[in-house]
């Protein structure tokens, strides 16, 4: 990292780009973005910024950090403690790490930071955003019994006829992004307060106006370790460890919040 306490020269810039083994084509393609997102992914770099180091930003703060899991790593039914431990440990943190560095960088851009570096940096800080925001809701819908009750139960039903039904719903996207790498969200849309089933081809294609209530990874981190290519069988897994109480705790803050909006 720059120190901040004084402005950054073009030689400290090139230097620490030198040292970093970047260059600037290198480091502004949008590839980098893409190559794993959420894993241990290429690393945001910058452009050598020019002149004074401008104020703090708190919104670009990198300051994240991990959380823990909210379950004993063996306690799930059929996914192994190995492999979510590695999901956590790996693929989660980096996505963390990542996002921290994006920001950092973010931070330092002015207006002669060139737009495509500009662009680079953005795509990586919304795809560590939002594979930090829907990692954290994934391991905080596992953990429970699976046994599916109350409020969601009930809101399921109405949107979908039966709750079963909506379930194969969610397993036949699940299914459907088998072999390449997505999420399956149920959330709730806040413009009308109604239950969504979402596909997400990476972690940039979410629902734009909706809070995630059950969020389901695809990617094959979440499940080539103990199921191979069998990723029907990660999906009977997933359903296993559902944490329905945590979805339903979401649920009711979903609503509290399209209530408010509906309201204005
Ligand atoms: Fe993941």
């Amino acid at each position: 990292m720059s120190d901040n306490s004084r402005p950054v020269t073009r030689r400290d810039a090139l230097v620490a780009l030198a040292s970093s083994g970047a260059t600037l084509a290198g480091c502004a393609h949008p590839a980098l973005a893409k190559s794993a997102p959420g894993a241990a992914s290429p690393s945001p770099s910058a452009a050598p910024p020019t002149g004074p180091t401008p104020p703090a930003a708190p919104a670009l703060a990198g300051a994240h950090t991990p959380l823990p899991l909210p379950f004993k790593p063996t306690a799930l039914n059929g996914i192994s403690e190995k492999m979510i431990v590695s999901h956590h440990d790996n693929n989660y943190a980096s996505a963390v790490k990542n996002l921290n560095r994006a920001e950092q960088e973010l931070a330092r851009i002015d207006a002669n930071t060139p737009p495509f570096v500009v662009a680079g940096l953005r795509q990586s800080e919304l795809t560590f955003r939002n594979s930090k925001t829907l990692h954290e809701a994934y391991f905080g819908n596992l953990g429970g019994d699976g046994k599916r009750s109350g409020a969601i139960e009930k809101a399921l039903s109405e949107a979908y006829g039966t709750s079963s039904r909506w379930e194969e719903h969610f397993r036949a996207t699940g299914a459907g992004l088998g072999g390449g790498s997505g999420w399956v969200i149920l959330a709730l849309e806040l413009d009308t307060a109604s239950l969504r089933t979402c596909w997400s081809g990476n972690h940039t294609q979410a629902l734009a106006s909706a809070l995630p209530l059950l969020v389901m990874d695809m990617y094959e981190h979440a499940y080539q370790m103990d199921f191979g290519a069998a990723a029907p069988k990660y999906v009977d897994a997933f359903f296993v460890n559902v944490h329905w109480d945590e979805v339903n705790r979401r649920l009711a803050r979903a609503l509290s919040a399209a209530s408010v909006l509906q309201a204005r």
